[in-house]
């Protein structure tokens, strides 16, 4: 049995906050009227990352308070814990060593008597290997083509990160090789994606960290299917070892399904999928942008790392930001954080904080299986600006709920256009930041007026995080600078952020189910009258 977390609420400095907390009347006017430092004291550097706290709903004493919690819990101790490959996630019994991903070469990082940096790197280097043949022609297909499409399936951590960051670096893509995502097991999802794709210039990687998830492998065989049909002329050995790839930590397993194991990466499992897409899960990314793009990724994740490794706590951007939310979620009442890019090219950012955040910390108890003692995970989600204003904002602005909320934006844009309105030039990228800036500032301090529906209140919080631009190395901080806020709140609560027993229930009953879904009358009598209802329906409406 693993060493009980401290409980965060029996600390005197839980106590201290509850005492702040209570009648807690803020008042960011008066704040920012009384206090002219309050910006530069609450305004961080991490790496490239310029993050402003001042619109927090925390004063000075709030803040201190929220940093002798960190230390009373002892969140540094777990933090170096995780990074020297302690098994920190311990209901599994593994390390947690996403950090070591990321780790530059020639580093030394000894775990269970295996030095795993320089086994990152040979795996790294197998993946540029292979995307530079793959960029440069030099794969070709069964009949000879060179790849022009990439297809990459997998579900949850072993899409949603090459998603997002795919998305995310469009600009830094290779013209002429297109990346599709299958992920969802719904028969729409393989079939939409592989439309109008020509089998002899496609290439298949099969992302799973277990090898075992029905969706990816279901996928899996239906691609299969669909290759061979189309180059029914070729050996079908030899066309999916030319057109099929896998990712896996289960390399017998990779073998079984018929990839050549020269043609599989592998990673390891003290990577979690929700943490991985920095491993070999990373490779159709690394076909996108090339390797140069993907090591810069990996290196501004470094950065950020070290920032969360070293940095004294009441500088450090994820501590401050992690305490931040635990300090809404526990003590102002928030059930929800909002993320807000004003990026179209991060519109799949908040869906990959979703897994990141939800599946690491919605849980109801503690690492040595104890229940928590106070409110957990909040319910992560967001838009790219602005779009959302024209939709949701109107809850944050005047709704009677508490949303923190998260706005990220880049002072360059990827795509510089200029409008003409009246024969005057206007830059649109600076249209566009005048709506993040406006946004952040109106939930702050609000507006007065006779006309109740008119008024707003302000002392609605915000983060407000700027970067120079979004390159490869700008978007691995934000990733790593999440992943470590993550981590900061679950030590708060004594939580594993790293197991996710929460799936297992539904995939086993999905299991158990399917025979009564296809007509097994005995299997369907054994479910709840609920559930035989909903399947009788189905099965009497099936064309
Ligand atoms: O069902 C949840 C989950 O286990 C995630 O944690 C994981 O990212 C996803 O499924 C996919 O798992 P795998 O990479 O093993 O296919």
């Amino acid at each position: 049995m693993p060493d009980a977390p401290v409980d965060a609420t029996t600390t005197a400095a839980w106590d201290t906050l509850r005492a702040h907390a209570d009648g807690f009347a803020p008042s960011l006017r008066a704040w920012f009227a009384e206090d002219p430092e309050r910006v530069s004291a609450l305004t961080f550097t991490s790496a490239d990352l310029h993050v402003d706290l001042s619109k927090s709903l925390v004063t000075q004493p709030v803040l201190t308070s929220l940093l002798t919690l960190a230390e009373q819990v002892g969140l540094a101790e777990r933090r170096d814990a995780m990074f020297a490959g302690e098994h920190v996630n311990a209901t599994e019994d593994r390390a947690v060593l996403h950090t070591a991903l990321r780790l530059p070469e020639g580093s030394t990082l000894e775990v269970d008597g295996q030095d795993v940096v320089a086994d990152v790197h040979e795996v790294l280097g197998r993946v540029y290997a292979f995307a530079d043949e793959v960029r440069s022609g030099a794969w070709t297909g069964a009949t000879g083509e060179r790849i022009r499409t990439v297809v990459n399936i997998g579900i949850g951590g072993s899409d949603l990160g090459p998603v997002m960051a795919y998305e995310a670096l469009a600009p830094y893509r290779m013209d002429g090789l297109e990346c599709r995502f299958i992920s969802n097991i719904d028969p729409t999802d393989a079939a939409t994606t592989l439309e109008g794709l020509d089998p002899a210039s496609t290439l298949f990687i099969v992302s799973s960290k277990t090898f075992g998830t029905l969706e990816t492998l279901t996928n899996a065989r239906l691609c299969k299917a669909w290759l061979l049909e189309g180059l029914a002329g070729s050996d079908p050995t030899e066309a999916v070892a030319k057109h099929f790839v896998a990712v896996s930590t289960a390399l017998d397993k990779v073998a079984d399904f018929g990839i050549d194991p020269d043609n599989a990466f592998g990673f390891w499992d003290w990577v979690g999928g929700r943490y991985s897409m920095d491993s070999a899960i990373g490779t159709s990314l690394v076909l996108a942008i090339g390797p140069e793009r993907f090591a810069e990724l990996l290196a501004g994740m470094h950065a950020m790392d070290e920032h969360f490794r070293t940095t004294e706590l009441s500088r450090n951007v994820p501590v401050l930001m992690g305490l931040l939310n635990v300090w809404y979620a526990d003590f102002l009442g928030a059930q929800t954080h909002a993320v807000l890019p004003y990026s179209q090219l991060m519109h799949r950012f908040p869906a990959y904080l979703q897994q990141l955040t939800m599946e690491s910390n919605g849980k109801g108890v503690r690492w040595d299986g104890t229940a928590v003692t106070a409110g957990t995970g909040e319910v992560w989600w967001g838009e790219p600006g602005t779009n959302g204003q024209h939709a949701f904002y109107q809850l944050i602005h005047q709704g009677t709920r508490l949303v923190p909320a998260d706005f990220i934006a880049f002072a360059n844009p990827a795509y510089p256009l200029q409008d003409s309105v009246d024969g005057e030039s206007i830059d649109v990228h600076e249209l566009f930041l005048a709506n993040f800036f406006a946004q952040t500032r109106a939930l702050a301090f609000g507006k007065d007026s006779d006309e109740p529906y008119r008024v707003f209140t302000g002392n609605r919080p915000t983060a407000s995080i700027m970067a120079p631009e979004l390159s490869p190395s700008v978007l691995g901080q934000l990733v790593a600078l999440y992943e470590h806020i993550t981590f900061t709140q679950g030590v708060i609560w004594g939580i594993d952020s790293f197991d996710q027993w929460g799936v297992e229930l539904g995939k086993q009953l999905a299991q158990q189910i399917s025979p009564a879904v296809s007509g097994d009358e005995s299997v369907a009598a054994e479910q709840d009258l609920s559930t035989q209802s909903l399947i009788a329906y189905y099965r009497k409406h099936r064309r």
